[in-house]
């Protein structure tokens, strides 16, 4: 077996105590502890289903000033690499990439606070994060799991919710992710997004990352970003919606990336005792600390 069919399908790896998807897995070391930041890389960091490709496309057309033109200079993946990404014998790192991105950089991760490489929080980067409410999230991985194919298999819906619950599935736990990035937005460079919140005011989100950014638009330019980075323009352009990326490694076929973009679409998925044992979850992981989720 050669190239990505070697990475399909594999189990999870144990990297200091966060199980990864395995073909991302054999570099991490070297990425947290030798990726080189630059004082003016911008950090997109997630929970993965968050909202993160969404966020990438309005970083990259706020920094263009909203021109669309520039924004179609390349796929969502290629403009807002993914730190970790990584196919050994098939398509160049992530890391590798980032190394040809002219500044400013904008980087997407979906590393946990203890993975995050040592050189960003010493330049004190600004980063970008968003976060969802986690049975969103959990019916959006189970839904990306069954289609990328770099993936676990996600098993039964019944049974992945276990696996989401233990925090085995990839990038580990959804409630030591959004707690950990919460906790340091105070002393970090952080600004913390819900992607609730988005979906109920994308121009006044947009108005805030912008801020964030150093920008500062006439209601001309960020209405154009907004309409830019509706889903439905989202999922209609092949430069954001994945379909330019192998189906070897994503089957679209299987369920599109681009798939609902809504909240509350775990009310068609779960059932009644599922959803409560999912609310006891939720307020375990969000117990002692002030945050809340839209659901
Ligand atoms: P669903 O699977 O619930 O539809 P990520 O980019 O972090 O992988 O997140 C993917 C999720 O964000 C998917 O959720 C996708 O449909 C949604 N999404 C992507 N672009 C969006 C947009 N412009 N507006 C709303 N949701 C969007």
């Amino acid at each position: 077996m050669s190239g990505k069919l070697e990475w399909r399908r594999r189990d999870l790896v144990n990297v200091r105590g966060v199980p990864m998807i395995c073909a991302f897995a054999q570099n991490l070391e070297e990425i947290t502890e030798h990726f080189q930041a630059k004082d003016d890389d911008i950090v997109i960091a997630t929970y993965p289903k968050s909202g993160t490709t969404w966020m990438s496309e309005i970083v990259d057309l706020i920094l263009n000033d909203g021109d669309v033109e520039k924004s179609r200079r390349g796929a969502i993946f290629q403009k807002v690499p993914m730190l970790e990404f990584r196919v050994p014998g098939e398509v160049p790192p992530g890391s590798e990439i980032l190394e040809s991105v002219p500044s400013p950089r904008v980087i997407k991760t979906h590393l946990p606070v203890p993975l995050f490489p040592k050189s960003l929080w010493d330049k004190n980067v600004k980063i970008i994060y968003v976060a969802r409410n986690p049975k969103d999230v959990a019916v959006s991985f189970y839904h990306f799991d069954m289609m990328n194919q770099l993936h676990p298999d996600p098993g039964t819906w019944e049974e992945y919710i276990e696996k989401f619950i233990e925090g085995n599935v990839g990038f580990g736990s959804w409630g030591a992710h959004v707690r950990d990035w919460w906790n340091l937005r105070q002393q970090k460079n952080i600004l913390y997004i819900f992607y609730e919140d988005m979906l109920e005011d994308p121009i006044r989100e947009i108005r805030k990352v912008a801020k964030f950014l150093g920008k500062d638009f006439s209601e001309e330019v960020v209405n154009r970003i907004g309409q830019q980075t509706s889903f439905k323009a989202m999922k209609e352009n092949p430069l954001t919606n994945y379909t330019a990326l192998s189906s070897t490694i994503m089957d679209q076929s299987i369920s599109p990336f681009m798939r609902k973009g809504i909240c509350g679409d775990w009310r068609n998925h779960f059932t009644v005792a599922q959803s409560e044992r999912f609310d006891e979850y939720y307020q375990r992981e969000t117990a002692g600390t002030d945050l809340t989720f839209h659901f």
